[in-house]
């Protein structure tokens, strides 16, 4: 049966354990080391006390404090905690923080990813939202990569890309109806050109 995550269970799941790694004893274990390892997050360069070994979503959310990567299954099965790195997905729950090369969050996605989050909120694509960060991070780069042009094509890769994110709540639906949408917007736009300058002669 699938591990339901941390939240989903109670408290008592929540009880940092030697098994399942959680955001608390992971960062615990690089404060008591004391080491430094330098790591490029979102574009800035982080001196970051922790052990090369440390997951890099700990590193993210409680050294760093970006908290937009979440933890659900703390074992590469879910997406919850998709980054970019090196423009890649990558679930930060499995990824030692020593390796990470140039690393982007949600957080640094902001701009970029803002008519796609519009989508998502206007077609209902979450619920309890817990799955909607690392969707949205993962789908930023379907869509840098871009998508077919035919319709069927396009939500077939979608849905092939985005099957190793789950989503509890919602069916999907409403998540692929939302990437889609948003490739074909931007294609719309791509071939419409820049808007004329203001004032320009007709
Ligand atoms: S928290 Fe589930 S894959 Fe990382
Ligand atoms: S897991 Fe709740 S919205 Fe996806």
């Amino acid at each position: 049966m699938y591990p339901l995550c941390p939240w989903v269970q109670g408290p008592a799941a929540q009880t940092p354990s030697a098994d399942l790694p959680n955001c608390r004893n992971w960062s615990s274990v690089g404060e008591e080391r004391g080491a430094a390892l330098r790591l490029t997050v979102n574009g800035e360069v982080h001196e970051v006390p922790c052990n090369p070994m440390d997951p890099l979503l700990g590193v993210l959310r409680d050294q760093l404090g970006l908290t937009a990567a979440k933890l659900a299954c703390g074992r590469g099965e879910c997406g919850a905690c998709t980054v970019l790195i090196d423009d890649r997905p990558r679930m930060s729950c499995i990824t030692p923080a020593g390796v990470a090369g140039d690393v982007v969050t949600l957080e640094g996605l902001a701009e970029e990813s803002s008519d796609l989050r519009g989508e998502f909120a206007d077609r209902g694509a979450f619920q309890c939202g817990f799955c909607t960060p690392g969707l949205v991070v993962h789908a930023t780069a379907l869509l840098r990569r871009g998508l077919p042009d035919d319709p069927g094509e396009r939500r077939a890769a979608v849905r092939h890309s985005l099957n190793g994110n789950v989503c509890r709540c919602t069916g999907y639906q409403a998540i692929v109806e939302a990437v889609c949408v948003t490739a074909e917007r931007r294609a719309a736009d791509r071939s419409a050109g820049p808007a004329p300058a203001a004032g320009a002669a007709s």
